[in-house]
């Protein structure tokens, strides 16, 4: 069994890669990166008045614990300081000595597969449609108390699809041999069920 295996999960948002990502760490035992969190705590610190690529230089483990990183208006943020050559470049030696951490590694993105860990032992692309990401992202949003509507979150949704597809620095895409998972009409179950055979596929012959 090799020490170093890596499975990368990238895709837009609300589409599933959360919880699949989070399913699969601990069905395997793998220590799980959302990598989205370091953009979230550098678009964070933007907001506060900082410097994006400073706080992406100075970013230590424990930003990532902050409890506000999970609002629509940090995700916008995160989107935007996520386009800087420079903000990006800072945190690649982070999430790729994580994925080298011995008994194996999840993480998930929008360009772990092609540019973080393009030799990951698994990749997955999860998409689902921006309708349904919105109405996902409204219930979850509304349930934490936000206040918003559904047509604002599916221009949220669009606009931040936009941005990261159409960015010139690691723009989200699937990588060539990712295995897309497009969970609009799958329920969870169905859609970990998918995630977990292609894992068990790589980890047994490992
Ligand atoms: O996964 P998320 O919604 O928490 O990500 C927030 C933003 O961070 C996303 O819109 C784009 C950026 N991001 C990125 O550019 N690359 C990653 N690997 C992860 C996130």
């Amino acid at each position: 069994m090799t020490t170093d295996f890596t499975v990368a999960i990238d895709g837009p948002a609300a589409a599933g890669k959360g919880t699949i990502s989070k399913a699969v760490a601990a069905k395997f035992g793998f220590a799980h990166l959302d990598t989205g969190l370091l953009y979230r705590a550098v678009g964070a610190r933007v907001l506060g008045g900082g410097n994006a690529i400073e706080a992406a230089k100075t970013l230590q483990p424990e930003d990532l614990d902050r409890d506000d990183l999970r609002t629509a208006e940090v995700a916008q943020a995160a989107s935007k300081v996520a386009v800087i050559a420079e903000v990006r470049a800072a945190l690649v030696d982070f999430q790729r000595s994580f994925a080298r951490r011995a008994g194996g590694a999840v993480l998930d993105g929008r360009d772990i597969g092609t540019v973080i860990c393009p030799k990951a032992q698994v990749k997955l692309y999860v998409t689902a449609s921006a309708e349904v990401r919105a109405k996902r992202r409204f219930l979850e949003l509304t349930g934490k108390g936000e206040v918003t509507s559904l047509e604002e979150v599916l221009a949220d949704v669009k606009a931040r699809d936009d941005r990261d597809m159409n960015r010139a620095e690691a723009p989200m895409k699937p990588a060539d041999d990712a295995l897309t998972i497009d969970t609009s009409d799958l329920s969870i179950e169905q859609a970990l069920e998918t995630a977990i055979s292609a894992v068990n596929a790589r980890w047994t012959s490992a």
